[in-house]
């Protein structure tokens, strides 16, 4: 009897036991190889055994160092040479790479890290996939075996501090670029080892985004003056509507010669500025102990002599004493804050600050957040992934009822963005029109 074959089902086995990704990779690829597979051991071998007599503790914490790779470079070209190993000159940088990749670098993985539009790494055992401009896809390279993978994960972790093993079986890790790294092995991980990588975000440059419609010339201008005139900004949004992205381009208007202290949960800020100190919370390990929280941090950053200090973003207590740090002169500090508009953010402050703040009145929360936010600017991300500015208001003090209660904080609209019209000034008044012209140097044209 013929049997039929089910070229389909072949293809999907052949993929899942790594048989297509052979062919994939065809013999013209492997005829490329200028040395075979039993040269390239002695060869790693080789190299490997230098590298550990003559690299220095801070060479091997900094691999990726210019000066580090070039020392790298001159001993694998002379193992070659002393191994008798003939290679031309054109194949000799691919040699070179692959040899750090798979000493000190990530192995398969390191390439990956170089490349701007692959966002996320996926490890599943041996198997790698990745998410490239968006689209995930099963990586040409693959682990020769789990342990392998485990080699690289330890190297991973080596210069975090962090261990992974069947007692600690699940770990969060930041790495050289920023990105973040999550792995578990057995028994968390059914068949051996999962590792999943978040690429740290490119910062976008400010020209992107005005190029992209996110603000105009004349709102980062305006921005621009609120940061030099010293005010203190509150952008306001949604998850992923820009926030993060808006105060590093509005980060980099600090003048050079102010030191900054940044405040994260996760590090994530790219502030481009010659005297930033970054400082990153953590969460309690499994006994509950060590727990350090972005409240603790701006604590202790009144001590660090700041000129300003940024929350990456506040969503607790720390809105509590972040106001206070605004109200006592670190003025011209910047926070994100997540809600839906400008007079949402108000009552987000409010209720925020009012989970650290025992018994503090609403009134005297409002007068907080009235003297220490001056400018809020709103971002909103639309449906089709469009992030905008939406609004940018100033606080007009309390809002007190004819009864002589204060029951809110007042805003001035200033910027308002409609699709008809593009951003427009829409207000009367500005309170800091003199300031932000005199010791902001914003060129009001009207
Ligand atoms: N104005 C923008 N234009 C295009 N992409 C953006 C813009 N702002 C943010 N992004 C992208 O959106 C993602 C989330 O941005 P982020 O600033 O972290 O948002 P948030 O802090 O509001 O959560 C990032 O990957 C970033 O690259
Ligand atoms: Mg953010």
């Amino acid at each position: 009897m013929i049997q039929k074959v089910d070229y389909a089902l072949l293809g999907t086995l052949a993929v899942r036991d790594g048989m297509l990704q052979m062919v994939s990779e065809s013999a013209d690829d492997r005829e490329k190889e200028t040395i075979n597979r039993e040269e390239y051991t002695k060869l790693k071998s080789h190299v490997q055994e230098i590298v550990r007599q003559q690299f220095s503790l801070a060479d091997t914490a900094n691999v990726r160092a210019p000066v580090v790779r070039s020392k790298f470079k001159t001993i694998a070209e002379n193992s070659m040479r002393n191994l008798g190993i003939q290679i031309t000159e054109t194949d000799m940088p691919a040699l070179v790479q692959k040899l750090f990749d798979d000493i000190l670098g990530y192995g398969v993985l390191e390439k990956y890290f170089f490349d701007s539009s692959i966002t996320d790494i996926i490890v599943n055992n041996t198997e790698i996939r990745i998410i490239k401009n968006g689209k995930r896809t099963i990586a040409e390279d693959k682990f020769e075996d789990i342990y392998q993978a485990h080699t690289i994960l330890d190297r991973m972790l080596a210069p975090t501090g962090r261990k992974i093993d069947s007692s600690t079986p699940r770990v969060n890790a930041r790495l050289f670029d920023g990105s973040r790294l999550h792995a578990c092995v057995t028994p968390t991980a059914v068949d051996g080892i999962l590792i999943t990588i978040r690429r740290f975000p490119e910062a976008i440059s400010v020209d992107t985004l005005i190029k992209n419609g996110t603000l105009s010339k004349k709102l980062l201008e305006f921005l621009r003056a609120c940061v030099a005139a010293r005010q203190s900004i509150v952008i306001s949004g949604g998850t992923g509507s820009g926030k993060t992205t808006l105060i590093n381009a509005v980060g980099a208007f600090i003048p050079y010669d102010e030191s900054i202290v940044t405040i994260e949960d996760t590090a994530e800020l790219q502030i481009q500025h010659p005297d930033v100190r970054r400082m990153e919370a953590r969460t309690a390990n499994i006994e509950g102990q060590g727990q350090i929280t972005l409240r603790n941090l701006v604590g202790d950053s009144l001590r660090m002599i700041p000129d300003r200090i940024i929350v990456g973003e506040c969503r607790g207590e720390e809105a509590f004493d972040m106001l206070q740090a605004m109200n006592t002169g670190h003025d011209g500090s910047l926070t994100t804050v997540h809600a839906n508009s400008a007079q949402d953010c108000i009552s987000r402050l409010l209720t925020l600050t009012q989970m650290a703040s025992m018994g503090l009145e609403q009134a005297a929360i409002y007068e907080m957040i009235a003297g220490a936010v001056d400018i809020i600017v709103h971002i909103d991300r639309d449906k089709t992934g469009q992030r905008k500015i939406q609004h940018i208001v100033e606080t007009a003090g309390s809002d007190i009822s004819s009864t002589g209660v204060t029951h809110g904080v007042k805003l001035n609209t200033l910027w308002k963005y409609d699709r008809n019209n593009g951003w427009q000034w829409v207000a009367e008044e500005f309170l800091r029109k003199e300031k932000l012209i005199e010791d902001g140097g914003w060129k009001c044209s009207f």
